[in-house]
C-alpha cells in the first residue's frame, strides 16, 4: 500500500527525537485517529538549521514527519511557513488517499513550532 520512499522514511526515520534547546517546538495531532505529533526546530538567522520529531501515529504519519525535517533543514522560516501537507506527501511520491490526512500532521506541528518560535522571539525582544 506505501510506495519505496514512504516505507523507507517509515522503517528507517530520519531526526528522530528531541531538541532540548529547541527555539521553537510544535505539537498537533488527529482529531480522526488520535495520533499525535511533536516538531522541536532550532533557528539561527531565520534559517532553520535543526528539527527533530516525535511522532505516535501511523507508518505515512512517520514517514511524513521523517521527510518534513529532511526537507525544512535550510529554509527559511517564511519559506517553511508556506510548505504544505501536499508539498510534504508530493516529495514521499504519493500517500494512498486514505492516508493524505496523516501528512497534516507533520504540516501543522511545523506551522505550531514556527509560530511558537515567533512568540518567543516576540516575547524576548
Ligand atoms: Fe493517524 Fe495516520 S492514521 S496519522
Amino acid at each position: 500500500m506505501y510506495n519505496e520512499i514512504v516505507m523507507d522514511h517509515f522503517t528507517n526515520p530520519r531526526n528522530v527525537g528531541e531538541i532540548a534547546d529547541a527555539d521553537g517546538v510544535g505539537e498537533t495531532g488527529s482529531f480522526k485517529c488520535g495520533d499525535t505529533m511533536t516538531l522541536y526546530i532550532k533557528v539561527e538567522n531565520e534559517i532553520i538549521v535543526d528539527a527533530k520529531f516525535q511522532t505516535f501515529g501511523c507508518g505515512a504519519a512517520i514517514a511524513s514527519s521523517s521527510m518534513l525535517t529532511e526537507m525544512v533543514k535550510g529554509m527559511s522560516i517564511d519559506e517553511a511557513m508556506r510548505l504544505t501537507n501536499q508539498d510534504v506527501a508530493d516529495r514521499l511520491g504519493g500517500l494512498p488517499p486514505l492516508k493524505l490526512h496523516c501528512s497534516n500532521l507533520a504540516a501543522d506541528a511545523l506551522h505550531n513550532a514556527i509560530e511558537n518560535y515567533r512568540r518567543r522571539r516576540a516575547a524576548a525582544s
